[in-house]
């Protein structure tokens, strides 16, 4: 095959059909979203930023954004009965409703998304300011969440059109939480290849690394999952999909509780994971628990690190080494009263998997938690 013919297809292959910037923020729907971003603030160390209500013009719902380093939280509640926020937490209970992407044109990116059959959720809209102007849309993913695209380059407020900066006399530390690593999402059985193909076709990503019940198995449980990662890598999403076990899964039980498929984890990013989740401890967030066993042979599995192995076991951080270095990782318990979604805080050293071989030692903490609550 000569050059001149080879060269369009190589070029047809490298083009990013979904140019995303980055994470731009993730909205939850809960039913006190003051005491949630309260919640947010003193536990896990973000800042006030913005907040919009009746105050700043909004009669539908009150809304509050936190922030620490590049992680936006946003949490909204209703101000009245019957409205899709209260039907949405009536439905799951609290739990991710918008993951946004920023994006440097959020019209092109929704036609394109359309065309290629995405489900619309909301069609470009320009808001405006006098800090500037802002053009989101928005397309539904797996069960009721939504992908907003944000375009923001002629916008200089705090957050968005219809926000007033949120700077009350309290604030919390940070605790050294940097940026949004990973976030997953659970699928009814079945529905997996499904959204991998949304994926694919619709938003241009490419699956990077698939787990099977082989895996993520323990003596009762087991399921699947597929990663997905936006063409520069900022954006990764694992989808999971229960597998036939001998008990229920852990994604059974999140789908059951949350009365379909949704975001199950958000992993956020630190340098130093040893002293974010000292601090996160000590503020009362609450992780699953490793039994000490783990640490008896974690050396011999992983090779050298860096850290000290007494403050790993301490706190019930998990390590696995891949072919280009390492990561550390620990889980929060469910955040919310039913168990579905929950946290991981996670630090790369040169690793850019998910932790596989940390898989049986967290799907047996899972499953004793279950266990409590007799849904094993
Ligand atoms: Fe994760």
């Amino acid at each position: 095959m000569n050059h001149l013919t080879q060269e369009p297809k190589v070029q047809a292959q490298d083009v990013d059909i979904m140019p995303i910037n980055g994470t731009d923020y993730i909205e939850l729907y809960v039913s006190n979203s003051k005491q949630a971003a309260y919640y947010y603030k003193t536990a896990f160390g973000f800042q006030s930023l913005a907040y919009a209500g009746l105050e700043t013009g909004v009669k539908d719902r009150e809304s509050y954004v936190i922030i620490q380093d590049k992680i936006r939280l946003v949490f909204s509640s209703p101000l009245h009965s019957g409205s899709d926020i209260g039907r949405h937490i009536d439905a799951h209970g609290d739990g991710v409703k918008i993951n946004a992407l920023w994006v440097e044109d959020a019209t092109k990116a929704y036609n394109d998304a359309i065309s290629r059959g995405a489900r619309s959720y909301m069609e470009p809209k320009v808001e405006e300011d006098k800090d500037g102007r802002v053009v989101r849309s928005g397309i539904y993913t797996y069960g009721e969440v939504i992908h907003m695209f944000i375009e923001r380059k002629d916008y200089n407020g705090t957050f968005l059109p219809g926000y007033e900066k949120w700077a009350p006399r309290y604030e919390a530390e940070s605790t050294g939480l940097k940026f949004v690593d990973h976030m997953v999402g659970n699928v009814e059985l079945g529905d997996m290849n499904k959204w991998v193909k949304f994926y694919e076709d619709v938003m241009g990503f490419k699956q990077i690394l698939s787990f099977d019940d082989n895996d993520i198995s323990t003596e009762f449980t087991a399921l699947m999952s597929k990663v997905m990662s936006n063409g520069n890598g900022r954006i990764k999403f694992p989808i999971n999909e229960p597998a036939e076990g001998l008990k229920k899964s852990q994604v059974d039980e999140y789908l059951e509780f949350y009365e379909g498929a949704g975001v199950q984890h958000v992993a956020l990013n630190t340098d130093n994971i040893i002293e974010t989740v000292t601090a996160l401890r000590d503020r009362g967030v609450e992780f699953l628990n490793i039994p000490s066993t783990y640490y008896d042979t974690l050396l011999d599995r992983v090779g050298e690190i860096d850290e000290d192995l007494e403050p790993l076991k301490d706190l019930g951080i998990l390590v696995d080494r891949d072919d280009e270095g390492y990561l550390l990782q620990i889980f929060t318990k469910t955040v919310n009263p039913r168990p579905t979604m929950f946290f991981e805080i996670i630090q790369r050293k040169g690793a850019t998997s998910f932790g596989k071989g940390n898989f049986k030692a967290l799907f047996e903490a899972i499953e004793r938690e279950q266990e409590l609550r007799g849904t094993l």
